[in-house]
């Protein structure tokens, strides 16, 4: 399987609090060329079907609400290592344990309300993506 995509989300806390743009700039920035984009609301149905992975942990119920509250942007992004690079960009899950520098250091203000997501597998990477974009969304 190629290594050279993930799947990100711009969270509803991000978007919210005016940080699109400086989540672009630091992806582009970091070199990730981006293949796909768009700005749009999850429902909770859509929302607790792209996160069904966590559907029996307990913060599944909170997470699917907040997914939901606000418009989302959604990008798949290409570089080579891509899982692996722009995991080490976003930094830690916990943004209290998030390197200096990283999105979510800069950006983040909790566990739930982390700024961004990022795929955590190629595996995932392919899914995430095909769960938003068609071929033709894609460049
Ligand atoms: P994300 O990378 O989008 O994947 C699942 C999300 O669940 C995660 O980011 C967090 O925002 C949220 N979450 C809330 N609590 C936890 C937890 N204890 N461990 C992992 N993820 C959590």
């Amino acid at each position: 399987m190629e290594n050279n995509k993930t799947f990100t989300m711009i969270k509803p806390d991000a978007v919210a609090n005016g940080h699109i743009g400086g989540i672009l700039e630091k992806i582009i920035k970091s070199g990730f060329k981006i293949v796909a984009m768009k700005y749009i609301s999850l429902s909770a149905e859509k929302a607790g079907e792209f996160y069904s992975v966590h559907k029996e942990r307990p913060f599944y119920k909170d997470l699917v609400a907040f997914m939901s509250s606000g418009p989302i942007v959604a990008a798949i992004l290409e570089k080579d290592n891509a899982i692996e690079d722009y995991r080490k960009l976003i930094g830690a899950t916990d943004p209290s344990k998030a390197e200096p520098g990283t999105i979510r250091n800069l950006f983040a203000k909790s566990i739930d309300a982390n700024a961004v997501h990022g795929s955590d597998s190629d595996e995932n990477a392919k899914i995430e993506g095909d769960f938003f974009f068609s071929a033709f969304e894609r460049f």
